[in-house]
């Protein structure tokens, strides 16, 4: 497996790639890998003939009091289980490389951007797409690979692919669970012993969510209240939204109609959990 600090290296990775032929698929992190990031670079290697990996913990997507300096780090055991499924190549720039002195250009989806995680971290989607723009055109994977725990920033980067009329495959894998259905996230190790038990709340709620669904409830201001007041009533937990939206425009909603997106965000201390589930109805 090949480790690239610098853009000219992973070009010429991708160039070499590209001469014998290959198809590359792209999987962006900011490393701590866990089971899901796994499961994208699997998925990875099963459709595309050389896999890259993105390991860049990007600045720009923390706001001011956000985790960024304690954002988990470990790049030789994220090195090792890459290797180990078969990645090709890391492509782990310094910040000069991405953002060198000067830096003053940024991509920006609006609209769907002004909610959910877009209301509560300000300024966080920019930061997203900009640096997915820059490894796209650093890396010009045929496909690139994310993960539907984060439905949002999926929406938002296939907005910007189709948008831009980048020329690129976006594929979008189901959330990996834990066995107790809390969602894989690098995040998850801030979590206390007590709150990381009372953190399998978000999943009950969207389980209740589905369950009430199909049942055949289907106003979306009794589903959210159902949510919240489960979400509530768990010690420590504090809800930062619950929400239930129309897929893909991510619309609020009296009755559920079509796709729709069951999204939460919830604190557990200083830690931040989100989750979501999409249902057609
Ligand atoms: O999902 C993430 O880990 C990040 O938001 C991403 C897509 C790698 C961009 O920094």
């Amino acid at each position: 497996m090949r480790v690239c600090r610098t853009i000219a290296e992973i070009r010429n990775f991708v160039r070499e790639c590209r001469a014998a032929g290959q198809t590359v698929g792209l999987v962006p992190t900011m490393g701590y890998f866990h089971e899901g990031h796994l499961t994208l670079m699997r998925e990875a290697k099963k459709s595309c003939d050389a896999v890259v990996v993105s390991l860049y913990i990007n600045p720009l997507q923390f706001g001011p009091k956000e985790d960024f300096a304690e954002y988990p780090r470990d790049f030789d055991r994220d090195a090792a289980m890459a290797r180990e499924v078969g990645v090709d190549a890391i492509f782990a720039p310094p910040d000069e490389e991405m953002y060198p002195e000067g830096f003053c250009t940024y991509v920006e989806v609006t609209g769907i951007t002004g909610r959910l995680c877009g209301l509560s971290r300000p300024g966080h989607f920019r930061g997203v797409t900009t640096v997915v723009s820059k490894l796209f055109n650093i890396v010009r994977p045929d496909r690139a690979f994310f993960g539907q725990k984060d439905a949002q920033q999926a929406m938002v980067i296939q907005r910007m692919v189709q948008d831009l009329n980048m020329d690129l495959e976006v594929v979008v894998l189901p959330t990996v669970r834990e066995e107790d259905g809390l969602a894989m996230s690098s995040r998850n190790v801030y979590l206390s012993v007590e709150q990381r038990r009372n953190a399998t709340v978000l999943y009950r709620s969207l389980c209740a969510f589905r369950e009430a669904v199909e049942r055949g409830e289907r106003d979306a201001g009794k589903l959210r209240r159902l949510m919240v007041e489960m979400i509530s009533s768990t010690p420590g937990a504090e809800v930062d939204y619950v929400e239930i939206l129309s897929v893909p425009f991510l619309e609020p909603l009296e009755k559920l109609r079509g796709r729709c997106i069951a999204a939460l965000a919830v604190r557990f201390g200083k830690t931040r959990l989100i989750d979501n589930t999409i249902v057609e109805v």
